[in-house]
């Protein structure tokens, strides 16, 4: 560290090195920080700041320190502070003198800007690509289950009988939205920071757009002092997770609930639920449990960076290096959630007679009568009337709808005739004929919309 340390007179306490060092968890960043070496070291050769031959030597001495990483003979050391700092000092130790030249008009506060977004960019394109896996899971399942109707719900009551497909593609919707916003945090992390120095900019004659292209980056930044502070992108990807998260906790949650022995909609594959230490019959959801579970870590790190960015004056804060810890967990977090969820779905079954036997209960086709009524001439509020004094003759009798005779019906109403009794399920669903409803036809044409979506799928190449 001497060459940071050049004004001090001592060294830093050891406490001090320890709790300001980063090493050991942004050693992650170790391959975006040399590609982004290795980029600045052609641009300052091509600008004529470096020679050609100090270039190529720094350039073979950052690859042999990524392959020293890779096979683990890489000593960190917290007195290095950081992974920036690590790999300089290495390539000093390996090039001497020259390796001194490759932080010329660079700072480790456009560096670490430049190193999270490259790490930024790959974390959302995987994000992407798993998102698609556990479409498609959801695709196969509703595929395999086509006609399954069960209770559609409001208040966790029974409320309409609908497709168990058009249930799930609910939740293709939702993730196509969170790919939708992952992709728009691509866009805004596709900004190539370097150039911007420490906060001013850098006082040689650069080449930022070769940066950029070397980098495959789509922009460059446009003000040094934003770039050096900013890590928005950091909190949407954060914020996108904690939505994307919220989305597969809903389905954690109905998964719990459809395999509990009251529900009994789902079997779940032995591989995927665990046992109890001391009840033998039990089989327990935890991996849903855990995706639950987790989606409350995952919020928590998007606020705790919120509150640490919240009053840090422009530009490049200490704070700031608090960004990792938090964010490379929501992507392990995220990943590996999405993972394993996708091994759940695709390996789940559905216990059709079960979720139909539920369907059948109650009175579900309440509004099916009113609707049966009002297609007959009724005004809609007198057929919710109607049927709502209808429903409660019938519990009083202990009696289902299809087990009322015409004569009672008729008492209710004189619109009531023998055709009251093709009101069933299928006919109920089969009513639900709009876009978006849950007719058999419209969920059969938007599951091959979503298969369409699907496979026009492009992976955004990080
Ligand atoms: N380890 C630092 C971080 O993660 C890198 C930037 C350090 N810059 C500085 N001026 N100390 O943010």
């Amino acid at each position: 560290m001497s060459h940071i340390r050049g004004r001090f007179h001592k060294a830093a306490d050891k406490s001090v090195t320890e709790y300001t060092a980063s090493i050991s968890f942004d050693r992650r960043l170790y391959r975006h920080d040399i590609a982004g070496s290795i980029a600045h070291a052609k641009m300052l050769a091509k600008q004529g700041i470096i020679s050609d031959k100090e270039a190529e030597t720094i350039i073979n001495g950052l690859a042999a320190i990524r392959e020293e990483i890779e096979q683990g003979k890489f000593q960190f050391k917290p007195e290095l502070e950081d992974i920036h700092m690590s790999i300089e000092a290495r390539l000093r130790e390996k090039v001497g003198e020259v390796g001194g030249k490759l932080h010329t008009a660079r700072s480790r506060n456009d560096q670490v800007a430049l190193d999270l977004r490259l790490f930024t960019k790959e974390a959302i394109s995987e994000t992407i690509v798993k998102l698609k896996e556990f479409q498609q899971a959801l695709i196969s399942l509703a595929e395999v289950n086509k006609g399954v109707i069960m209770p559609g719900y409001t208040h966790l009551q029974p409320a309409q009988p609908v497709l168990l497909a058009h249930h799930l593609l609910a939740y293709f919707e939702m993730l196509q939205r969170d790919i939708d916003r992952f992709n728009d945090c691509l866009r805004r992390t596709d900004v190539m920071p370097l150039g911007s120095g420490a906060v001013a900019g850098v006082a040689y004659n650069i080449d930022r757009d070769f940066l950029a292209r070397e980098l495959g980056f789509g922009q460059i930044s446009q003000n040094s002092i934003d770039t050096v502070s900013d890590r928005d992108f950091v909190l949407e990807y954060e914020a996108a997770a904690s939505l994307c998260m919220m989305h597969l906790s809903r389905l954690a949650e109905e998964i719990i609930l459809w395999s509990s022995a009251e529900f009994n909609f789902i079997e779940l594959d032995e591989a995927y639920t665990t046992g109890s230490s001391i009840m033998p019959q039990k089989k327990n959801p935890d991996v849903a449990e855990l995706v639950r579970g987790k989606t409350g870590r995952v919020y928590g790190r998007l606020m705790a960076w919120l509150v640490t960015m919240k009053a840090l004056p422009l530009s490049y804060n200490r704070d700031m290096q608090e960004d990792k810890e938090g964010f490379f967990d929501t992507v392990d977090t995220l990943l590996s959630t999405l993972e394993v969820f996708t091994g759940m779905v695709k390996t789940l079954r559905v216990k059709a007679e079960n979720t139909e036997q539920a369907a059948r209960q109650g009175y579900i086709l309440a509004t099916d009568l009113a609707d049966y009524l009002v297609k007959k001439g009724e005004a809609f509020r007198t057929a919710h009337n109607i049927v709502a004094r209808l429903v409660s003759y019938a519990m009083e009798k202990g009696k289902s709808f299809s087990e009322l005779s015409p004569g009672e019906y008729k008492e209710f109403s004189p619109l009531f005739g023998e055709d009251v009794y093709s009101i069933s399920l299928e006919s109920s669903v089969a009513a639900r004929d709009v876009i978006g409803g849950t007719a058999p036809k419209r969920v059969a044409e938007a599951l091959s919309r979503a298969k369409k979506i699907i496979s026009s799928f492009k992976n955004p190449s990080p």
